[in-house]
């Protein structure tokens, strides 16, 4: 594997990692995970956008250009020849001295690699089911923060559960998944939680509201409760890895008529149509 550590792609092998890097000690540094359908990155000026500023709200300064950066992305993918799949990159802020304190002048750590994935398929002709969890995560959920401690505890429930991610609930309203974000539809009318400090703004909830847009579909951002989420007609969740996801059970519980939504079928057929 061939892996971009700040502006050079080596072996993986030759990557070195100092236990003094903040990111291994203190998860100070953020992410992205971006899809690669038939070697091309999907949305890829979108997730560098969301990392530089991610970067900018924690003080983080990229070692090169957003340019640079897509060219650096775009030579990992084709140096690994990956075709179908994903790109992990993360930035932390560098070593030092352990002290929870930093000095500006650290040189961060961007490293990238291929991911090996294939679609869900599976999961997504079926649909899935997926639990409830207080939403117990800090306030920048907006920031994609490399410190994921509740939202892999939480993963990991569902998972051992048999189910597939868990819905934070905060203050009565649903936020988001684990790593996706959340729909739900009733009455035709699609809601999903606001993009605020309360959730990631996802790039494919952000697509999908461009494709609801275009197709003159009703939706709203707007908060809904658990229980809102339960009486939904459909409900389903997006991420990069998930695309359109259909929730046939909330917490045991069948959703509408416990069938993949038609609308939800719908939507997912728009976004494969747009990676094409
Ligand atoms: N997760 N919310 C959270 C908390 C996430 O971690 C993610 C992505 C999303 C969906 O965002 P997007 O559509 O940009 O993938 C929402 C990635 C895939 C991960 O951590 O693996």
């Amino acid at each position: 594997m061939r892996v971009l550590v700040n502006n050079e792609i080596v072996h993986r092998e030759d990557v070195r990692i100092d236990f003094e890097d903040r990111g291994y000690q203190f998860g100070d540094g953020i992410y992205e995970v971006v899809r690669v359908y038939e070697g091309e990155a999907y949305e890829l000026n979108e997730h560098i956008h969301r990392f530089y500023r991610s970067a900018k709200e924690i003080g983080i300064t990229p070692p090169q250009s957003k340019n640079e950066m897509k060219s650096n992305i775009e030579d990992v993918i084709t140096e690994n020849k990956l075709l179908e799949g994903g790109i992990y990159f993360q930035m932390t802020r560098g070593v030092a001295p352990r002290k929870h304190q930093y000095e500006k002048e650290i040189e961060p750590k961007l490293i990238a690699y291929p991911l090996y994935f294939t679609r869900p398929e599976k999961q997504q002709n079926e649909g899935v089911s997926v639990l409830t969890a207080d939403d117990l995560r800090w306030h920048r959920c907006d920031i994609k923060s490399l410190n994921l401690l509740y939202n892999i505890m939480m993963k990991q429930k569902a998972h051992d559960s048999g189910s597939f991610e868990t819905i934070f609930i905060r203050d009565e309203l649903v936020t988001e998944g684990t790593s996706t974000n959340v729909f739900m539809i009733k009455d035709n009318v699609i809601s999903t939680h606001p993009a605020d400090n309360n959730i990631l703004n996802g790039i494919t909830r952000m697509k999908v509201l461009h494709l609801l847009n275009e197709e003159h579909i009703p939706y709203e951002e707007k908060s809904f409760t658990k229980q809102e989420l339960l009486d939904a007609d459909e409900v389903f969740i997006t991420s990069t890895t998930s695309e359109v996801m259909p929730v046939l059970k909330v917490d045991e519980q069948v959703i509408g008529n416990g069938l993949p939504g038609i609308l939800t079928k719908r939507l997912h057929s728009l976004f494969l149509h747009d990676i094409k």
